[in-house]
């Protein structure tokens, strides 16, 4: 018997998802009674008969351990070309690897991710814009209702290509500068700064949303200051990371900034207007109401990351800290992507193996 749609129990209620077009629903307890008991479904969903509705109970501590049944922010990595060999590359970004996806599977990746009600997808690398796909993989995500990011080192944005990547439906791209001028050329290579500037310049005119992302390290906490005050006058957000001690990172000589200095770092930019200046962490800070409800652990470890051969981890961190828990040339149909993110109990994973 095949189902038109899933609903899995939940902690908080239920998600109920669609398996024609992926689009999803987060249901309280309430609403999940009303299903159960008198049969009434959200008229957005357009159920019109049980029959096709798969129902899921969990027993209550797989509820808790599965309270989310799939990640909303899908990282891919285009590839792990990159034009720019920076100090402290976290993925030893350079050349292509040798089993990279296929263009074709890339699209498949995508479509699978839609059907499973991914949110957005954030193109990462290496560097995205040296896969002479990008625009292709941007516009068949957008027309599938995503919203699609980048994250880019933004040397290689020039007026045309910004207007490109705004014609293929890019919402938002996410730039990295490490410092000002002459700390962030040390990290990232010469004109890598001057470069990035007019990236922002050209994306802000294409309409596509730009926010800045630092890695926080010993030697550019005054940098990361000026830039922030430099990025704020221009009402541009920054968000600062910690440093991932990760391949090429590993190599820096007392470049992690210890707790001391990090509480103190905060301090000083909290002096400041802070309105366009965050912390990244491990969280989705969209996460809905409905999810701040939700009971025993850190709710909003909504992501799935996937490397350039297809490796699948949950996120950047565990991307480069533990293996991968399956390939995504391994999974068929999309419907795999979905079982196995509960089988393999994400969340638990999550817990055990980043926040423990
Ligand atoms: C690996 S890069 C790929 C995208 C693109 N090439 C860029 O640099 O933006 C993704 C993000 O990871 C950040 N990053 C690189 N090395 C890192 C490290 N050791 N710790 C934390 N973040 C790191 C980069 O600054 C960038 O924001
Ligand atoms: S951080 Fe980004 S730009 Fe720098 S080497 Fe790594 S992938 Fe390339």
């Amino acid at each position: 018997m095949s189902f038109d749609f899933n609903i899995r129990q939940e902690s908080f209620g239920a998600t109920l998802l669609s398996l024609s077009d992926g689009k999803r629903k987060y249901l309280t307890k309430d609403e999940l009674k009303n299903i159960i008991y008198h049969e009434e479904y959200p008229i957005d969903m357009g159920i019109t008969s049980s029959k096709k509705v798969k129902y899921t109970k969990l027993k209550a501590n797989e509820r808790l351990l599965n309270h989310l049944s799939f990640a909303d922010i899908i990282y891919i990595e285009l590839t792990r070309k990159c034009n720019l060999h920076c100090k402290h590359c976290l993925n030893d970004s350079g050349n292509q690897l040798e089993d990279e996806l296929s263009f074709d599977e890339q699209i498949k990746l995508i479509k699978d991710m839609a059907k499973c009600g991914a949110g957005e997808i954030r193109f990462t690398g290496g560097e995205p814009l040296m896969n002479p796909n990008i625009y292709d993989l941007i516009s068949t995500a957008d027309s599938l209702g995503i919203y699609t990011s980048i994250i880019t080192n933004g040397t290689l944005i020039s007026k045309g290509i910004a207007n490109k990547l705004r014609e293929a439906g890019l919402k938002k791209a996410y730039i990295s500068i490490d410092g000002l001028e002459e700390k962030n050329d040390k990290i990232r290579g010469a004109l890598s700064y001057k470069n990035a500037l007019i990236a922002i310049s050209n994306l802000q005119s294409s309409s596509i949303d730009v926010e800045v992302c630092a890695v926080l390290m010993n030697n550019n906490q005054e940098d990361i200051i000026n830039l922030y005050k430099k990025l704020s006058k221009d009402k541009i957000h920054l968000t600062v990371k910690d440093l991932i001690e990760r391949n090429r990172a590993e190599n820096l000589i007392d470049a992690k900034i210890n707790n001391t200095d990090y509480a103190l770092f905060l301090d000083r930019i909290n002096y400041f207007d802070t309105n366009y200046f965050h912390i990244y962490k491990e969280e989705d800070p969209r996460h809905e109401q409905i999810f701040k409800k939700a009971i025993g652990f850190r709710i909003n470890h909504r992501k799935l990351y996937f490397s350039a051969n297809g490796d699948i981890y949950l996120n950047e961190v565990s991307s480069v800290s533990t293996p991968p828990f399956g390939n995504s040339k391994e999974m068929e149909d999309y419907r795999d992507f979905w079982n196995e993110i509960y089988k393999q109990n994400y969340l638990k994973k999550i817990r055990e193996n980043i926040i423990a």
